[in-house]
């Protein structure tokens, strides 16, 4: 049984994250989707509802949602796994990308993060454009799950 986490701070969870998860699905038997609580950012919703709108965004689908803190490569210890799935969407990611994956095997050399390319589609898609397409009343149809959809209505009411 080859399970994988799936980290990141998912403000909100947006489809090029669910493409990303259905990918990953492909490879590895189970996905465990980590939110962070308490990172640097300024997050729009709580670590709760992140959590909560994922599980509504991945029903039936062979994953564990569950927020986390503190670091990455102590929560995958916990999991009993050594590998993370990133995604990777336009070159600008690249840098960042590439030093957390080296932090980590600096602090837990078995870590193997694993990128998954997201579909061209969801190249320049991302929370803080679908945070501030919301706050301005666009239409995100397109960019998130109906249940996110509805939240960031509520959020913006
Ligand atoms: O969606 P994000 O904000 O790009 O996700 C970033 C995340 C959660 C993967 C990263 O901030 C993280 O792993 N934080 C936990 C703290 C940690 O382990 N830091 C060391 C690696 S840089």
């Amino acid at each position: 049984m080859k399970t994988a986490v799936y980290p990141g701070s998912f403000d909100p969870i947006t489809n090029g994250h669910l493409d990303v998860i259905e990918r990953a699905l492909k490879i590895f038997d189970k996905l465990v989707i980590a939110v962070l609580e308490n990172g640097n950012k300024e997050c729009l919703f709580s670590s709760k509802e992140r959590a909560d709108m994922i599980k509504g965004a991945t029903k039936g689908m062979r994953v564990e949602v569950e927020p986390f803190s503190g670091l990455l490569v102590d929560y995958l210890r916990k999991k009993k796994t050594s590998l993370v799935v990133r995604g990777l969407r336009a070159v600008s990611d690249f840098d960042y990308e590439f030093q957390m994956a080296i932090a980590n095997k600096k602090l837990e050399p078995e870590t193997e993060t694993i990128f998954i390319l997201t579909d061209k589609e969801y190249f320049y898609l991302s929370s803080t454009t679908v945070k501030e397409l919301a706050r301005n009343k666009a239409n995100v149809s397109g960019f998130v799950p109906k249940n996110v959809e509805l939240a960031l209505r509520k959020r913006f009411s």
